[in-house]
């Protein structure tokens, strides 16, 4: 039976593609406000802002490619049983071939109802005020806000508690309920953690590799890793 890898994905993969992060120099939150964007007050106070928004973040999408960690990725599922729990709303995951993937914080390339979160469709253009889900109510993004529920989370919990290998690349970890998710690994479990500027993990009884390297160059790394180790 192939071993459990799960990759736990944030802004940083897609870094590489030309997707900004939230919190570097530069990145999507220096910006913008996030409560203004990504909030259900800020949609109450400004649905056409928080549409605008992203309506750009969707659009870019069409502009960029997956890049060589995502590759990478993908093609470790001829060896290994891998799960993707990213945190990401783009579909670079996907593009590049991997199959199973849990997006924490939703997609932008679908849309839903704010009468509830049922009813999900798939959605590639700009969402404007006056759109309606064939619920007859308007069209919001499927996106995870501040102060929201995850709904996936019990998914992903149940798939870290069963992996045999953690790979954590290019996250900040600053986000709950995402961030406590290796907490459920089991304290055996090895963990590989790529980025340029890795945060601390406190706590931690698993054994933990870190890699202060870009997304690419940690997983070529990585790669050839998981071809000598034994877990
Ligand atoms: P952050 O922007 O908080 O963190 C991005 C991480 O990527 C940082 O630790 C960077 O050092 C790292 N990084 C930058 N360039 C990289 C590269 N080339 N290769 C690898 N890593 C690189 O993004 P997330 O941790 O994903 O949620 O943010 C979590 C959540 O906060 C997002 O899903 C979003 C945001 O608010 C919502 O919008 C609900």
């Amino acid at each position: 039976m192939k071993k459990k890898l799960v990759i736990l994905s944030g802004a940083g993969i897609s870094a590489e593609s030309g997707i900004k992060t939230f919190r570097d120099a530069g990145g999507l939150w220096e910006g913008h406000n996030v409560m203004d964007v990504a909030s259900p007050e800020g949609w109450n106070k400004n649905m056409a802002l928080v549409l605008d928004f992203y309506n750009k973040r969707r659009q870019q999408l069409f502009e960029v490619e997956p890049n060589k960690a995502h590759t990478i990725t993908a093609e470790l599922e001829t060896d290994f049983d891998v799960t993707i729990v990213t945190q990401n709303v783009d579909d670079l995951h996907e593009r590049a071939g991997s199959t199973k993937v849990v997006h924490l914080h939703g997609e932008l390339l679908k849309a839903r109802s704010v009468l509830n979160d049922h009813g999900v469709i798939e959605w590639r253009r700009d969402i404007n005020p006056g759109d309606l889900h064939p619920d007859g109510y308007q069209l919001r993004p499927h996106i995870v806000w501040f102060g929201e529920a995850v709904p996936a989370i019990e998914d992903a919990i149940g798939i870290v508690e069963e992996a045999d290998c953690l790979i954590i690349i290019g996250t900040s970890m600053q986000v709950y309920p995402a961030a406590g998710l290796i907490d459920f690994a089991k304290s055996t479990t090895p963990i590989y953690y790529i980025d340029p500027n890795p945060a601390s993990i406190p706590n931690l009884r698993n054994p933990l590799e870190v890699f202060q390297l870009s997304a690419s160059a940690g997983m070529e790394i990585i790669k050839a890793k998981l071809k000598e180790i034994e877990f």
